[in-house]
């Protein structure tokens, strides 16, 4: 039954326009909270109709054993491995996500990590605001053209996907790997060709991870995966920190058995392994990859949207990942 007016809890800040779509049907509390555990979002959901949370935010068994009248759960991301989708299930929970209005800027991120690595834009960056630049010179920091090299995309989704139409524009070879292929006219359109994993390692200049973080994608990328991809190679992650051995990267990249690295997530965020802090040939940024101000708007809206929909209208929402 669709409570007349429902209760919602939001665990992020809302923009007013989309708080005030909400409190027009519907109780809104607002408390931004930063890293919670189950337990703690398990404290916060008794009495609450829908709940919306960030990735930051563990949402497990005790969560929805705790949730007295909870019916939606609308998660501010596209990965959904903070929350538990089968004890979701269990307790007749729908719990939505925030694909598509990401895909471009989260592409878009990657392409600049890329091009940053192979050009040590950081490097350089660092070396200006030093003083050190003191005339130009024929051999100061000489990086990798990407022309004509070989790049490999892990995972075929939608942001692989785009990572790829975007490759056309640097003129890059272009091989990928996912879990069932793509159909020829894809593969064509975006100019792919499909790979396994190990043979994408040792062909690939650089290799760019778009998974999503499950128990058979966590350490995908392991200290066998790195030697696959060698000591020029150049690894790229805008998906999940853990989708990668954070320890066997540093020991790689310490030891020269690999080329450098772009990093928008870690392991054990916000904690950075000190290795690839200290390394001249990583960039790291801080999981940014939606980052702007129009996508974080468009994911709020999403979450507003599908809370809406299933408190309101008392239906399910399209994007609704838990089966009926
Ligand atoms: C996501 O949506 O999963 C990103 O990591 C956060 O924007």
């Amino acid at each position: 039954m669709v409570p007349s007016r429902p209760r919602v809890l939001v665990l992020s800040e809302l923009p007013a326009a989309l708080r005030a779509r909400l409190e027009a049907h519907c109780e809104v509390t607002v408390e931004p909270a930063e890293e919670l555990t189950d337990a703690e979002v398990a404290a916060r959901v008794p009495g609450y109709d829908g709940l919306q949370t960030l990735l930051i935010h563990q949402v497990g068994q005790r969560t929805f054993a705790a949730a007295d009248r909870l019916t939606v759960l609308a998660n501010c991301a596209v990965g959904v491995d903070n929350v538990d989708l089968e004890a979701a299930q269990r307790h007749g929970v729908t719990v939505t996500n925030t694909p598509d209005v990401l895909t471009d800027d989260t592409a878009d991120l990657t392409w600049a990590l890329i091009l940053a690595v192979c050009r040590r834009l950081a490097e350089a960056d660092r070396f200006v605001r030093a003083g050190r630049f003191t005339g130009w010179k024929p051999d100061l920091l000489l990086g990798r053209s990407l022309a004509s090299r070989t790049l490999g995309v892990v995972g075929a989704g939608r942001i692989g996907r785009a990572v790829l139409a975007r490759a056309a524009a640097f003129s890059v070879r272009r091989l990928y790997t996912s879990r069932s292929r793509l159909p020829a006219a894809e593969e064509d359109r975006l100019g792919a060709v499909y790979r396994p994993l190990p043979e994408l390692l040792e062909e690939a200049d650089v290799v760019t991870l778009h998974v999503p973080l499950t128990d058979e994608t966590r350490h995908l990328i392991d200290a066998a995966a790195l030697g696959r991809l060698g000591p020029d190679g150049i690894l790229v992650n805008t998906s999940r920190g853990p989708v990668v051995d954070e320890a066997a990267l540093g020991d790689a990249l310490a030891a020269g058995r690999l080329g450098g690295a772009g990093l928008d997530v870690f392991e054990a965020e916000p904690a950075v392994d000190p290795r690839l802090l200290e390394h001249p040939a990583t960039v790291l940024a801080p999981h940014v990859g939606s980052a702007t101000h129009e996508t974080r708007f468009r994911m709020a809206e999403l979450n507003v949207e599908d809370l809406l929909t299933a408190l309101v209208r008392g239906e399910r929402p399209e994007r609704s990942l838990v089966p009926a």
